[in-house]
């Protein structure tokens, strides 16, 4: 691909966004737009990983990441294998680790894991040759989403995030999207707001460099994007809110609260959606949505990130 011969990508696994620089960003940003423009063409497929291997090892129920990396190991001409945790010996009391170790002894160049526990992915990262690509980890980190929510917003906003808002709004306390998102859009010079009841916020949040509120109306005042989260309904259960309706109420987005937004803001979703929870359906289907846009944005990083860290030479670097 082109400026890979001069741009050395230091990194063995993905883990986190809070590894990448600015500059490393840029150009994963980059290379995502070239394969984004592969994506548009009749023939989508390209040799570039021919006889590249990528495990997908899901733990954790997935649509978008997992397909979406199948389609990016595929598309590169890599080979591509699935393992989840229901067809697995993991259900029979394999460890993680021996589990890693089984998939590795059969040499792939990239194993993308998916897991509940946080640290999981680190955890083989730290045993494991091959690169490892966290898919997400508990609430801990979900690099890649954050990166494809970049994609898409640099589009968006004409490859300027600096004097840009961006609002995150719903159940943060429980989102790995969130803390990834916080982390690599304030590194890209963009400004972060957070919208939530107090039950919804992660002890700490007030330490993060973002504004925070409590009112809907008043947080989405002038932003340039909204991100609703999805509403984990699990934990109505466990009496962080009051009430579905009441929540919905205050803070499911809709059409109106958009128009106090900044002119041509956008709307985003990570997925999947509870419609009328967290955002109207109306809304999500409008044409200021970037939902499915999120989603083709998925593709392309994805490749960018499979690219990297299949081709890349060892520097030494963890
Ligand atoms: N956004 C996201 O991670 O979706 P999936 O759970 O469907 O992969």
């Amino acid at each position: 691909m082109q400026d890979q011969e001069r741009f050395i990508w230091p990194h063995k696994d993905l883990l986190d966004v809070t590894q990448l620089s600015r500059e490393q960003v840029r150009h994963l940003l980059d290379l995502a737009g070239q394969f984004h423009e592969i994506n548009q063409r009749p023939v989508k497929k390209v040799p570039t990983l021919k006889g590249k291997t990528v495990v997908l090892f899901f733990a954790e129920p997935s649509t978008r990441t997992k397909t979406s990396f199948d389609m990016a190991g595929k598309r590169l001409s890599a080979d591509t294998f699935s393992l989840a945790k229901s067809g697995s010996s993991l259900v029979k009391g394999e460890s993680l680790k021996d589990t890693a170790l089984t998939l590795q002894a059969m040499s792939p160049d990239v194993i993308v894991i998916r897991h509940t526990s946080s640290g999981a992915a680190q955890f083989l990262a730290e045993r494991l040759e091959c690169a490892v690509v966290n898919a997400g980890d508990g609430w801990h980190a979900h690099p890649t989403q954050a990166l494809l929510d970049a994609f898409s917003l640099n589009r968006a906003w004409n490859g300027q995030f600096e004097g840009k808002t961006l609002l995150i709004l719903g159940d943060i306390a429980h989102s790995r999207v969130a803390r990834s998102n916080v982390h690599l859009l304030t590194r890209m010079g963009a400004r972060v707001r957070l919208c939530a009841p107090r039950t919804l916020l992660p002890a700490g949040a007030d330490t993060w460099p973002v504004e925070i509120f409590d009112n809907l109306n008043k947080a989405v005042q002038g932003v340039d994007a909204v991100m609703a989260l999805r509403l984990q309904l699990e934990r109505q259960q466990a009496g962080l809110l009051p009430d579905l309706r009441e929540y919905a109420s205050r803070y499911c987005l809709n059409l109106n609260h958009m128009q106090h937004a900044a002119p041509g803001a956008r709307v985003l979703h990570p997925g999947p959606m509870n419609r009328g929870v967290e955002i109207s359906s109306a809304l999500a289907d409008a044409g200021q949505s970037l939902v499915l846009d999120q989603v083709a944005s998925g593709v392309a990083t994805r490749m960018a990130i499979l690219f990297l860290h299949a081709t890349r030479k060892d520097t030494g670097e963890r």
